[in-house]
C-alpha cells in the first residue's frame, strides 16, 4: 500500500526573466503528501507556493524548468509530460471562469471531458455536485453566469468543478483569501467535509497560518523557495522550531480582509540559500531546514 500521494524529491524551479536572466524560483525542496491528509502549505507572499503546486500540476508558466529526482503520485513514477489525477482551484474564481458561458456549461463540460455520459446525464451530475458543494437552487444556478453570483459562490461553483474531474487530489490555493471572515470559515467547512465524505487527499496552501487550526492533520512551511520547517500541526504550532515559523506565527493576522503580514522580523532569519543546510530530524514527522547542531536555526 502506498501511503503518500505525493513524493516528490530534490524539486527545482527556475523561471527566465524578461531580461532573460534565469532566477531560482523553487530550490530543491523535498515534498511528501500523506493520502487522506489535508496538508497546509504556509509561508509568506512570494516563498513559492503557488510556482511548487503549478509544478506538480504541470501549469507552470511560459520561461519556467522545473527538474527533479523523483516524482511518485500514488506510487506511480511521474514523468514530465504527465499530468496527474489532481485538480486546482485558486484565489480568484473568476480567472477560471469564462464570463460569456453559464454556470452549467462549465461544470457539463467538466463531466463530459471525464466521464462517458450523455449531455443529459452530465446535466444531472453536475446539478448533484452544486447541491454536494452548499448551493441553493441548483437548477436556477446553472442557467446563471458567473458575475451573478457571489465570491463565496463562485469558490463553491470551483470545488464542485474541481471535484467533477474525479481528482485524487485536490490543490487549494489560497481558496479564501480573497472572502470575508464568514464566507471564508464556510468554504473552510466545505472542503473538510469533502475530503472526508470523498476521502480526498488536499493541499491547502495559504499566507494564513490562522487559516491552517483545525484544518489539517500536517503542515508545510515555505520560505525563499525552500521548506524550512515541516511537522505535524500540533508540532508545528507548539513547538516552531525554525526561527521563520516562529515569526510567521507571531504575525498571524487577525482576521480583517485586507490585514497583511507586514511585521516579520527576517533580522534573526538564516539565509536559507547558504550550503551545508539539511532537514535535520526534531521528531518522525518533525523536520527543520539548519545547519547540523545549529539550535537557533
Ligand atoms: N509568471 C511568473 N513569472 C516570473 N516570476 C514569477 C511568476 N510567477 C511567480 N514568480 C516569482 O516566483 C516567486 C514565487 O512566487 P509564488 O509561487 O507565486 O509565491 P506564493 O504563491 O508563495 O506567493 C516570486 O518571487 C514571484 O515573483
Ligand atoms: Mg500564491
Amino acid at each position: 500500500m502506498t501511503e503518500n500521494m505525493i513524493d516528490l524529491t530534490n524539486l527545482k524551479i527556475d523561471i527566465a526573466k524578461k531580461n532573460k536572466i534565469t532566477q531560482p524560483i523553487i530550490k530543491g525542496i523535498d515534498l511528501t503528501i500523506p493520502k487522506g491528509e489535508i496538508v497546509g502549505v504556509v509561508g509568506e507572499s512570494g516563498s513559492g507556493k503557488s510556482m511548487t503546486m503549478k509544478g506538480i500540476m504541470n501549469i507552470l508558466p511560459v520561461g519556467s524548468k522545473m527538474t527533479y529526482n523523483s516524482f511518485l503520485f500514488d506510487g506511480k513514477v511521474i514523468n514530465k509530460e504527465d499530468r496527474i489525477p489532481a485538480a486546482m482551484i485558486f484565489q480568484d474564481p473568476m480567472t477560471s471562469l469564462n464570463p460569456l458561458r453559464t454556470i452549467g456549461f462549465h461544470l457539463i463540460e467538466v463531466v463530459v471531458r471525464h466521464q462517458k455520459v450523455s449531455k443529459k446525464e452530465a446535466r444531472e451530475l453536475a446539478i448533484l455536485e452544486l447541491e454536494k458543494v452548499g448551493i441553493t437552487y441548483p437548477e436556477k444556478r446553472m442557467t446563471q453566469y458567473p458575475h451573478e453570483l457571489s465570491g463565496g459562490m463562485r469558490q463553491r461553483i470551483m470545488i464542485a468543478m474541481a471535484l467533477l474531474a474525479k481528482p485524487k487530489l485536490l490543490i487549494a490555493d489560497e481558496p479564501t483569501t480573497a472572502l470575508d471572515v464568514t464566507i471564508q470559515a464556510q468554504i473552510l467547512d466545505l472542503i473538510r467535509k469533502l475530503q472526508k465524505e470523498e476521502e480526498l487527499t488536499v493541499v491547502l496552501v495559504t499566507h494564513d497560518f490562522g487559516v491552517l487550526a483545525g484544518m489539517c492533520q500536517s503542515i508545510r512551511v515555505m520560505y525563499d523557495g525552500k521548506i524550512v520547517e515541516e511537522g505535524t500541526i500540533d508540532e508545528v504550532f507548539y513547538n516552531p522550531s525554525h526561527t521563520y515559523t516562529k515569526e510567521l506565527l507571531k504575525a498571524i493576522p487577525t482576521g480583517d480582509k485586507g490585514d497583511r503580514l507586514y511585521s516579520l522580523n527576517k533580522s534573526e532569519v538564516i539565509d536559507v540559500n547558504q550550503e551545508g543546510l539539511q532537514m535535520i530530524e526534531l521528531s518522525p514527522t518533525h523536520k527543520i531546514l539548519a545547519n547540523r547542531g545549529d539550535k537557533n536555526a
